[in-house]
This record gives structure tokens, C-alpha cells and sequence, in this order.
């Protein structure tokens, strides 16, 4: 006890801070999301996303070598396609956005890791993450036949050369309909980063605006999780994304999950666990620095910095760049 005890002696040399420092960020630990539409030398500004831009392949192409050059771990790329129906069928199509997308990412930067996003709602003119139907007398996503069209976009990604899929539609059975698909098609090397537990929230509203894909009738709650639910039912969604054959499992939103980021890093010691700060996390903090109220770069370490800590291995960040560059600064 005090006296004796001085913690601060931690804290009266800058190297005995960075000395005693557990939780450390690396650039090679973020995802970048990325937006990509058709067209040529298009780059179409995120109202909401400050820093962030819908782009056209070539443009995007660009982003991917900046990013491969600041040692980022990956890219995540999201399609909007040209038409939207209700099936979503551009993301079925090998001559789809998003196929035409990894191609020319493959092409210009052949060694950065390219995960592709496998849902509906940003090629469905519904906005909904699959098939419509009311046999619930909701309408509501359609469970089962959904699955069939996770699979065909997961081979569509694969055959253009992703190097990782990443379904996110909260659809049950969607991780083993991907693997079945993949590994009948030749693709038993490819991983499932899986959007395991993920809540119906608020956060993604800035999204939903660079993707386009605010459903056009109702919510997502009949499908992501409820943030009031009990948090071990986030546990129960991981452990049956694992047993279909998750490779890596996602908590997400990421700052108002910290406590299920820490359970989950606890409950399954060696999976690699992800968390996407989403849009509204980084939105946010944007709008208030746009002000003056914040300092951003502090503001997002710190924050990347509590995922790290809370047990999150990999990060979805629309900071990634920024924040590899701040990271070569100190
Ligand atoms: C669905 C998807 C969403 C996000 C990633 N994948 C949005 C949603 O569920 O509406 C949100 C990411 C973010 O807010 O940054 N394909």
C-alpha cells in the first residue's frame, strides 16, 4: 500500500510505458473495407464516411497497392452493382462488380490478401441479406433458401480469386452451405472469416449509405442479433459457425461489444477472433473531429487499441490506412 507502493513508478519514464506495454497495433492486423461500383475513373465521394469513396475497379486497384504498401493485412471489398433485383444476381455472376473486382485487384497486387463480403443486401433491390418470403408471416429472410445463394456467390468470389470469403448475413447453416460449396469446387484451401455474432445496429447506418443497401421495408431483426439478448448467445452463434467451419470468427459492431469480443476470446482460446469498428464507430468520430471537439488520430488508437485489448486478434477498420500511417510515425 502506499506509501510503498507507487504505481506511477510505471508511468515516470516514457520507456518504462512503452517498457510495460501489453496491447500493441499492427498495421498487418487491420482489414480495410473497401466500395466498388462499375464504371472507369469513378470515384463517387461517402457523404457519411469522410475519407471513403465508392470507386470503380481501376480506382480501386489504386487504393489496394497503397494499402499493400503500408503493410495492411487485407482488404474487404463490397459490391454495388449496376442492378439490383431480388435475388441479388450480379453478386452470382462471373462477370459480376464483385468478381470483376477481385480479378483486377488479383491482377494489380497479387500478393494482398482480398476477402470478399458474402451477402445480398447490397445486390438486392429489397436491401434484405436474401431471399424475401412471409412464410412467417413477417416478411422476413427466408432462411433456407438463402443458403443456396451464399453458396453460388462464394464460388463466383472464389473462381475470381478471393482469397477468403466472409459471410455476413446472420443467415443459420450459411457457413457449412459455403464450405460444402467450396470444398466441392476444388476451394478446401480457402478460409470463412465468418460475421459469427453479429447485432442488429444502429452503427451501420453509414454503410447502408456507401453500400446502398438500407432495406427498402422493415429491419434486419428478424436475422442479426438483438443487443439486449443474452451474450452467451453470442457464444452459442460462434460455436455453430465453428462446428460448419469457420476459419475465423467476427464480433461486430466492435466498440459497444467489447464484453462479447472479451467472452469470446476467452471461450474459444486459439480461434482468431475479428472485430469490425463499422461505419458509425468511425463516422462518429469524423463528425465530431470535423468540429473540433476530438482529436481523431487519438481518438481512433485508443479506440483500436481497446479492441486489440478486449481480445480482437484481426480489425475491420476504415482507419486501416491512417492508422498504419500513424503507426510508422511513432
Ligand atoms: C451486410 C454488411 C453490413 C456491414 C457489413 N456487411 C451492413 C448491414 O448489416 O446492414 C456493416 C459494416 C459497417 O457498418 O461498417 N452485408
Amino acid at each position: 500500500m502506499f506509501p510503498t507502493t507507487r504505481l506511477r513508478r510505471l508511468r515516470y519514464h516514457p520507456a518504462v510505458r512503452e517498457l510495460t506495454r501489453e496491447t500493441r497495433l499492427s498495421s498487418s492486423n487491420f482489414i480495410l473495407p473497401l466500395f466498388v461500383r462499375p464504371g472507369k475513373n469513378l470515384r463517387e465521394p461517402i457523404a457519411a464516411m469522410p475519407g471513403h469513396d465508392q470507386m470503380s475497379p481501376d480506382l480501386l486497384v489504386e487504393k489496394i497497392r497503397e494499402a499493400a504498401e503500408l503493410g495492411v493485412g487485407g482488404v474487404i471489398l463490397f459490391g454495388i452493382p449496376a442492378e439490383k433485383d431480388a435475388r441479388g444476381s450480379d453478386a452470382m455472376s462471373d462477370e459480376g462488380i464483385i468478381a470483376q473486382a477481385v480479378r483486377a485487384a488479383k491482377q494489380a497486387a497479387p500478393g494482398m490478401l482480398i476477402i470478399t463480403d458474402v451477402c445480398c443486401c447490397e445486390y438486392t433491390d429489397h436491401g434484405h441479406c436474401g431471399i424475401i418470403g412471409d412464410s412467417t408471416g413477417r416478411m422476413d429472410v427466408e432462411n433456407d433458401p438463402t443458403l443456396e445463394l451464399l453458396a453460388r456467390q462464394a464460388l463466383v468470389q472464389a473462381r475470381a480469386g478471393a482469397d477468403m470469403v466472409a459471410p455476413s448475413g446472420m443467415i443459420d447453416g450459411m457457413v457449412g452451405a459455403i464450405r460444402e460449396a467450396l470444398d466441392g469446387a476444388g476451394f478446401s484451401h480457402l478460409p470463412i472469416m465468418s460475421y459469427a455474432a453479429k447485432y442488429a445496429s444502429a452503427f451501420y447506418g453509414p454503410f447502408r449509405e456507401a453500400a446502398e443497401s438500407a432495406p427498402q421495408f422493415g429491419n434486419r431483426r428478424g436475422y442479426q442479433m438483438d443487443p439486449a439478448a443474452a451474450a452467451g448467445q453470442a457464444m452459442r452463434e460462434i460455436e455453430l459457425d465453428l462446428i460448419e467451419g469457420a476459419d475465423i470468427v467476427m464480433v461486430k459492431p466492435a466498440l459497444p461489444y467489447l464484453d462479447i469480443i472479451r467472452m469470446a476470446g476467452e471461450r474459444f482460446p486459439g480461434v482468431p477472433l475479428a472485430a469490425y469498428n463499422v461505419s458509425g464507430e468511425y463516422s462518429m468520430v469524423k463528425a465530431a473531429a470535423e468540429r473540433g471537439w476530438i482529436d481523431e488520430k487519438q481518438v481512433a488508437v485508443e479506440s483500436l487499441t481497446a479492441i486489440r485489448r478486449a481480445g480482437a486478434g484481426i480489425i475491420l477498420t476504415y482507419w486501416a490506412l491512417d492508422a498504419a500511417r500513424w503507426l510508422a510515425e511513432i
